[in-house]
């Protein structure tokens, strides 16, 4: 008998890539993520925290960061709290502050990476409480933390995070809106209405990647030839634009950079020409955004630009978008499941087709445990 799979290929549930089968694992995981949280007390031991601090911090490093900036977005929406968002390497910053008012959203999927460690140790040893949000039980951040929020994600083996990001944001949107019955914006019932609706993040996921599975391919046949891509949103857009930039530029090796949509005639602009690629993200409120970002497309063609849309289906309406993947309609806090797919499946393929491998990444590591 001559056994033609390795033990890694059956691992990999019959995807070519783990990259792949992690984001086609997404409406699985997310739906698990939901249930986790709604059967347990971890929402509300971080909330109490949360709600008993005078100054609240977020942190992460990459794609943990990413999650950070969403949560900031909400928390300021949702639970109208400002949170002071950074970097986590960056924790020196921060070191002189009396922490001994503020709590710390320390988020991290492996619980180890050494930058947000450090920042967890300095804070708490300013006298701060740490709220971890990771995905491996018993990891060092979660044990040196007040509590933790568990995202249950499953292992993830690709190194471009991919489904931990999305049931990060998941968890993340949560304790946000737990927050917000504390914080009086929102009543227990808005609360329970919010988070039932939170349960179809799942079915976001699956609508995302339905809708955009085919599409992605001729999009990334367009783009594998490309030096440069710009992407960008606004609003809860933007730190979606950072996390589809770092997912094409870690896997494809195209440059990929992601700022906010306004920000482009305050110098980025400059680069474009003729064909240059910018993508924007389009996401809810529509009725706030949709105006505003015609107008950064209307400034991109200009220019000569190829301009691309993945957003929800309201961005139809937009008039000179070259290409466009509608994801569906959805609410701001369901938005960021059926978008953030596409994304990852556009950097998957680019990388597949540029003959890179997506699970291992040139240079990096899946978890940086050294400074
Ligand atoms: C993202 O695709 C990267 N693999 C990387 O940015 C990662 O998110 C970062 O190193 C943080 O890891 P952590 O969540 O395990 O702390």
């Amino acid at each position: 008998m001559t056994v033609t799979w390795s033990i890694e290929d059956a691992e990999k549930g019959g995807y070519p890539h783990y990259m792949l089968k992690e984001i086609m694992e997404q409406p699985r995981v997310l739906y698990e993520t939901y249930t986790g949280l709604m059967s347990s007390r971890e929402l509300e031991k971080a909330a109490e925290i949360l709600a008993s601090a005078d100054h609240i911090f977020v942190t992460g490093a990459g794609t943990s960061y990413h999650a950070g900036l969403v949560f900031a977005y909400f928390m300021a929406r949702i639970a109208r709290r400002p949170v002071i968002t950074f970097i986590s390497s960056e924790y020196l910053a921060y070191r002189s502050l009396d922490h001994s008012n503020s709590a710390l959203v320390a988020i991290s999927q492996s619980g180890e990476t050494i930058d947000t460690l450090q920042a967890v140790r300095s804070f708490k040893s300013s006298g701060g409480r740490v709220v971890a949000v990771s995905n491996v039980v018993g990891s060092t951040i979660p044990r040196e933390s007040d509590t933790t929020v568990y995202t249950r994600a499953g292992p993830e083996i690709g190194v471009a995070a991919t489904k931990t990001f999305l049931t990060q944001v998941l968890a993340l949107t949560s304790i946000a809106l737990a927050l917000a019955v504390h914080t009086g914006s929102l009543t227990k019932a808005e609360y329970t209405e919010a988070m039932r609706e939170l349960r179809n993040a799942s079915h976001a996921a699956s609508s995302g990647i339905d809708r955009s599975i085919r599409l992605v391919e001729l999009l990334a046949s367009s783009l594998r030839s490309k030096n440069n891509i710009y992407v960008l949103g606004r609003g809860l857009g933007v730190p979606l634009a950072y996390e589809a930039a770092l997912k094409i530029k870690e896997v494809s090796y195209i440059h990929a950079e992601a700022y906010p949509a306004g920000e482009s005639k305050h110098g980025p602009i400059a680069l474009v020409e003729e064909e240059f690629p910018v993508i924007f993200v389009g996401v809810p409120p529509e009725d706030e955004l949709l105006e505003k970002l015609q107008s950064n497309v209307m400034e991109m063609k200009a220019r000569g630009a190829s301009t691309i849309v993945i957003g929800t289906s309201s961005y139809r309406e937009l008039e000179g978008v070259d290409f466009y993947i509608d994801v569906g309609n959805y609410s701001e806090i369901l938005a960021p499941y059926a978008v953030v797919p596409p994304f990852q499946l556009l950097a998957y393929k680019l990388a597949v087709m540029l003959n890179r491998d997506p699970d291992k990444p040139r240079n990096l590591a899946k978890t940086v445990t050294v400074e």
